[in-house]
């Protein structure tokens, strides 16, 4: 797969819109931090490590911006462009880590004292941030690919492929590699209402790759998994709190709950910076609400009365319980899970 979903040329910040997909393929370039922050709010660029990534040179992109004269306020303006980046979304952690990774940059106390200095670090820091992606993203792949066997039926929710990060996925990396190894499998998608995530990325990325693609309601999963046709269920993840409590797209719980009925493994895919060990157990997990209209009007047909109240979180956390394992890029983490993940060892703080 050669995405590109976040790209860093001559100065200038290009995503893929994810909104226009499938219909579309538009890359757009991104020149403040307005329109960074907006980009990541509105979910033209999605995906906890996508998120990260395009956060990460959108600190360069607000630090021209406000073109600082002096080391002292450069390093104010890279806190300044952080912490406003960090409030566009709550929910995954990648976008907090790699804003962390920036402002440590700017911090260092052997940080350059003049601006051109400290901008090239800035900029290396982030473009580090990009292909340390892709190496992760291929070792995930490396780490689940025997998960899948000949004639296998997968299940997956959302979309946790190359969209969602720098270019190869998490549960789709290992889906893809499993593919590149000759293996023959299908892969059902859930269309993940109300933004049709699955529907619109998941689906057309596995189609690109030639993968044997099926794509199911939401409401379908029980019924392919009582038909036999599901095997393993893969998922990607927005937040993984110590005890292993996942966060990832909203029905993700719905989904590992009727594969526990059905005794299918389910599996989480992500990286080591998904992993957020301040928290303990998933209940401290910030989960994002979205707007109404995403619900009544999603895509621009009304579908509900004027003026119905709507309930509509992002993510849901499912308990580590029903997890039967986490592929990481170190590896296939297994239960107990929290004593997989203290092993680790790191962990990512969120400042405000
Ligand atoms: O709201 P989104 O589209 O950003 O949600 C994305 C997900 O839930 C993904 O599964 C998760 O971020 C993992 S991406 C590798």
């Amino acid at each position: 797969m050669a995405l590109q979903t976040v790209r860093w040329e001559d100065g200038h910040l290009y995503i893929i819109d994810q909104t226009l997909l499938p219909t579309e393929f538009k890359e757009i370039r991104l020149d403040t931090q307005e329109a960074v922050w907006e980009a990541i709010k509105s979910l033209r660029v999605r995906g906890a490590p996508a998120i990260g990534v395009c956060a990460a040179f959108g600190v360069l992109v607000g630090f021209r911006q406000l073109a600082p004269p002096d080391a002292g306020s450069a390093r104010q303006a890279v806190r300044q462009v952080a912490g406003y980046l960090a409030t566009s979304r709550p929910t995954a952690v990648n976008l907090f880590w790699a804003l962390n990774r920036m402002r440590a940059v700017a911090e260092h106390r052997d940080a350059p004292s003049d601006v051109e200095t400290l901008y090239a670090r800035l900029e290396s820091e982030a473009r580090s941030i990009l292909e340390e992606d892709g190496a992760t993203c291929r070792a995930i792949g490396e780490s689940g690919e025997s998960l899948i066997r000949d004639g296998d039926g997968v299940l997956t929710h959302c979309n946790a492929g190359g969209l969602a990060t720098a270019g190869y996925g998490t549960a789709l990396a290992v889906m893809f590699r499993a593919h590149e190894k000759g293996r023959r499998f299908q892969v059902f998608a859930d269309e993940t209402r109300p933004l049709l995530q699955g529907a619109r990325l998941t689906t057309w990325e596995l189609m690109q790759a030639g993968i044997d693609t099926t794509l199911i309601c939401d409401n379908t999963a029980a019924q392919v998994m009582r038909e036999g046709r599901i095997h393993l269920v893969i998922v990607g993840a927005d937040r993984i709190a110590a005890n292993g409590d996942t966060a990832n797209k909203i029905g993700t719980y719905n989904v590992a709950l009727i594969a526990k009925a059905h005794d299918i493994p389910f599996y989480v895919a992500a990286p080591v910076s998904t992993f957020d060990l301040d928290l303990s157990s998933g209940d401290g997990i910030p989960i994002e609400l979205r707007g109404t209209e995403e619900v009544t009007q999603g895509f621009g047909v009304p579908t509900a009365p004027e003026n119905v109240r709507v309930y509509s979180p992002a993510f849901d956390v499912t308990p580590s319980r029903l997890i039967t394992g986490i592929i990481t890029e170190r590896g296939v983490l297994r239960p107990p899970l929290e004593i997989a993940i203290a092993a680790l060892g790191g962990g990512q703080t969120a400042f405000a």
